[in-house]
């Protein structure tokens, strides 16, 4: 079987149709261009499930382009806030305008103009103009490239540029040529749900037969993703703290998987009954993940690192009863540096009065906060 001719497409569609995730921006028929465009901005960077509220809300804020163009940028940063990343959302107003000036507010339907516009790079106008004009283009991001170097066993380093070029010609000799824009929500869902970072759920893919990485047992292996940048590393003491427990209300030590990014890793996480409550706070508004929120964190590592955040905390008011040993260490690797975080988990003395950009939260409210990138990493301990 000659897996680069296998034409696997159908497989892939069959599937989509079947277990494609219900989402709101995934509405309509033939989508509208700006809904798709304020998606995929708002999901460069953020999970789907932080994206939906903030989505539904933009929309009921700025229905559409001339609404947004519209909107002084006090008002539109205001919707944004929490999302982080604020770049984003001036480059959307900006691009809104142009679009309003420029193209009469419909959004061009051409890659070279649409690039043009502020914002959006290749990924997106691929997104755009297959999900809304189903234009034949591809919408390659980091969950295509997964996909596409475990089925085509690709061992190179899909981050470099070369490889992502030989990636996105494959991609385009598998497209749906009545399906373009599903083609590659589909292949979006595969790699969020299934082709998932780390230990791939190959039981439940539709392409387990063609896949090359499967059959060579490399799925784990595959990809390679190398910076060829060497960064500085900066040491991070990370704290979970959660509230104190009494009794039978104790978090109850677990199992755990090791999770994408993880590098050492405990054998045991916790599983928290419902009353506790972690702590989590929201990074300034500037500065690098502007506004996203995080477990509390200092610069620092060992004993001066603890020291440290315990007295920050402390100055917020929050008193720290217990620290454990380290649990986690977590590197995160940023574009200019990366972070070697070392993880506590830390009790607090009760649950206190907190300022404001502060929060106590459930287990189960993590969903509706932006957390950081290096901090969701830290999540999968701390969820059942
Ligand atoms: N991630 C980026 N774009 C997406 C989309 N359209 N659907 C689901 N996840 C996505």
């Amino acid at each position: 079987m000659d897996l680069v001719t296998e034409n696997w497409t159908p497989l892939l569609m069959a599937w989509y149709d079947k277990h494609k995730r219900e989402l709101p921006w995934r509405t309509g028929s033939p989508r509208d261009p700006y809904r798709v465009w304020v998606s995929e901005i708002m999901l460069q960077q953020t999970r789907v499930e932080a994206v939906k509220t903030y989505y539904t809300d933009w929309m009921e804020h700025f229905p559409d382009i001339p609404a947004l163009a519209a909107a002084e940028e006090d008002e539109v940063v205001r919707q944004w806030q929490g999302l982080g990343y604020y770049s984003r959302a001036r480059n959307l107003h900006t691009a809104a305008r142009e679009v309003m000036e420029q193209y009469g507010g419909r959004v061009p339907e051409t890659r070279e103009e649409i690039t043009r516009l502020k914002g959006i790079g290749d990924y997106t106008a691929g997104a755009i103009l297959s999900m809304a004009y189903g234009k034949r283009e591809t919408a390659v991001d980091g969950n295509v490239l997964r996909v596409f170097a475990r089925i085509y066993s690709i061992e190179e380093n899909i981050l470099s540029s070369a490889v992502k070029k030989d990636i996105t010609e494959l991609v385009k000799t598998r497209q749906d040529p009545q399906r373009p824009g599903d083609f590659n929500e589909a292949l979006m869902d595969l790699g969020a749900t299934v082709c998932i970072p780390g230990k791939p759920r190959c039981d439940a893919c539709p392409l387990t037969e063609v896949c090359m990485a499967k059959k060579a047992g490399k799925e784990k292996d595959i990809p390679l993703r190398v910076t060829n940048k060497e960064v500085p590393v900066e040491p991070v003491t990370v704290f979970v703290v959660r509230t104190a427990d009494s009794g039978s209300n104790k978090p109850v030590p677990q199992k755990l998987a090791t999770p994408a990014g993880a590098r050492r890793w405990p054998t045991e996480g916790w599983v928290a009954p419902d009353s506790v409550r972690y702590l989590i706070h929201r990074r300034p508004e500037k500065g690098l993940l502007a506004g996203m929120w995080e477990f509390p964190s200092c610069p620092g590592e060992g004993k001066d690192g603890k020291a440290t955040l315990k007295k920050i905390l402390a100055g917020f008011g929050i008193k720290i009863k217990r620290v454990s040993r380290p649990i986690q260490e977590i590197r995160h690797v940023f574009s200019h540096k990366a972070w070697q975080m070392t993880v506590y988990e830390a009790v607090a003395e009760d649950e206190c009065a907190l300022p404001a950009g502060w929060r106590w939260i459930a287990v189960e409210e993590f969903k509706d906060y932006n957390l950081a990138g290096p901090h969701n990493k830290i999540l999968s301990l701390i969820q059942r």
